[in-house]
């Protein structure tokens, strides 16, 4: 159970707030880059702000303030040029690094005040990485942006999903690190879902544990059936420093839109068939996910993900948790959150946090554990498909979030050799192999 005061330090993301400057100190993905390329100029609440995005005509990124600083207007109804944005009330203009490079009037009634030297807009450091639009909204020099491993791997059909979430971003991190919910959130409830009410009941959680690492903690499990050599356990899953989880073959970013609504930001790897090999994407696809059933008004609860943001909206939109009772299940929840408002105070005292990376060469391939890795390197065969080996990795169908476009079903299915069905369409692979 916490203070009062101890739930708002951890809840509030705005700027000059523990968390929000914590926050602040890390690169943020919060748009995908494809989207961009279709509209260059995107409306973007990030961390309690409101800002603007876009993509000028040589290809340079931008984030700036939503709102002029001449005399306040909409900046996302400006147009972009060959270098920057222009606000469309009186023609003012602005590159990435927040500089005034042109005021129409200004230069034509005085040529030689530069006015414009005097003037910058708020602008924040954009980088592309892994289909991914990076923001890093703290004091500078900004740290290295982590080219976490599996944007290195190969041979994968990789797409990003996105959904708004009416809730706030710290209750969305605190199920990154509770492998408990696991049983009863996926596995038990996906049962009752299915009209399964006197099956097997899923293997119960017999032992956890948490480890703090660099880059944020491992959580481990034993289930029934399981043992202390099952990667579960040796390797466990990764709850990302600071607003992450990750399970080996995908990311889940937990991005404070304000105090009251979150980003979810995920990037998924299938490893295609070595039948299917080489296998190269042009450019990443992404997609927005519903995250209610417009028919009835009720959350969506048929995915993963989907379940999982039941949870955390059911919690309210900020969880009070000076009515919470924790038990043993909750020992990692306990450890981020003190371990997040540490590193919080440390900021606040001038100091470095964890896991900011300053060597370039260190941030160009960053390890995490990985269950499965060798998998992930090696690939694998439509014979070990045939034989069970893997073929859980060779899914038919898109597990964790409802509403994926039927043209992304569609490339992934072509990329992993699969008919429109989703079956193996063994003719073609037989004819690659
Ligand atoms: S308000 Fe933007 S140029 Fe005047
Ligand atoms: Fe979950």
């Amino acid at each position: 159970m916490l203070k009062p005061e101890q739930n708002q330090a951890l809840m509030e993301v705005g700027p000059g707030t523990l968390m929000g400057d914590l926050l602040r100190r890390y690169w943020t993905p919060f748009a995908p880059t494809g989207e961009l390329d279709q509209n260059p100029i995107k409306p973007i609440r990030l961390m309690g702000e409101d800002l603007v995005l876009y993509k000028d005509k040589s290809g340079s990124y931008g984030l700036v303030d939503r709102h002029c600083p001449h005399r306040r207007a909409d900046i996302s109804y400006g147009w972009v040029e060959d270098c920057g944005i222009r606000c469309n009330y009186h023609g003012w203009k602005f590159d990435e690094s927040g500089a005034c490079i042109h005021q129409p009037f200004e230069e034509v009634a005085h040529p030689d005040a530069r006015f414009k030297d005097r003037i910058t807009i708020k602008a924040y450091p954009v980088k592309a990485c892994a289909g991914l639009l990076w923001a890093y909204m703290g004091p500078l020099p900004a740290p290295e942006l982590p080219v976490w491993e599996p944007f290195t791997w190969g041979n994968g059909f990789v797409q990003v999903v996105l959904s708004e979430i009416p809730c706030n971003w710290f209750q969305c991190q605190e199920n990154s690190i509770d492998p408990v919910h696991f049983e009863w959130l996926h596995d038990n409830w996906s049962q009752r879902l299915r009209g399964v009410t006197n099956g097997k009941a899923p293997p119960t959680h017999l032992r956890v544990a948490f480890d703090e690492f660099d880059y944020g903690f491992t959580y481990k499990r034993i289930r029934e059936g399981q043992s202390e050599q099952d990667e579960l356990w040796t390797v466990g899953r990764t709850c990302l420093w600071p607003n992450c989880l990750f399970t080996g073959n995908h990311f889940e970013w937990r991005i404070p839109i304000d105090d009251d609504n979150t980003l979810s930001v995920g990037w998924f790897f299938d490893r295609v068939p070595e039948e299917m090999e080489p296998f190269r994407q042009e450019r990443i696809p992404y997609w927005y996910g519903p995250i209610k059933d417009e028919r009835t008004g009720r959350w969506l609860d048929s995915h993963v993900m989907n379940q999982d943001f039941v949870a955390w909206v059911g919690q309210g939109t900020i969880a009070d948790r000076t009515q919470e009772h924790l038990g043993e299940s909750d020992r990692g929840v306990i450890l981020m959150r003190r371990r997040l408002l540490e590193e919080a105070e440390k900021v606040r005292d001038g100091q470095e946090p964890k896991a900011t990376i300053r060597d370039a060469e260190a941030a160009r391939f960053v390890q995490l554990p990985i269950i499965g890795r060798d998998f992930f390197l090696a690939g694998y065969s439509m014979r070990d498909v045939a034989n069970g080996n893997g073929g859980f990795r060779y899914p038919k169908a898109f597990v964790f979030q409802a509403g994926q476009p039927q043209e992304i079903t569609d490339a992934y299915r072509d990329a992993m050799g699969m008919h429109p069905d989703g079956t193996p369409d063994l003719d073609r692979i037989a004819a690659r192999a």
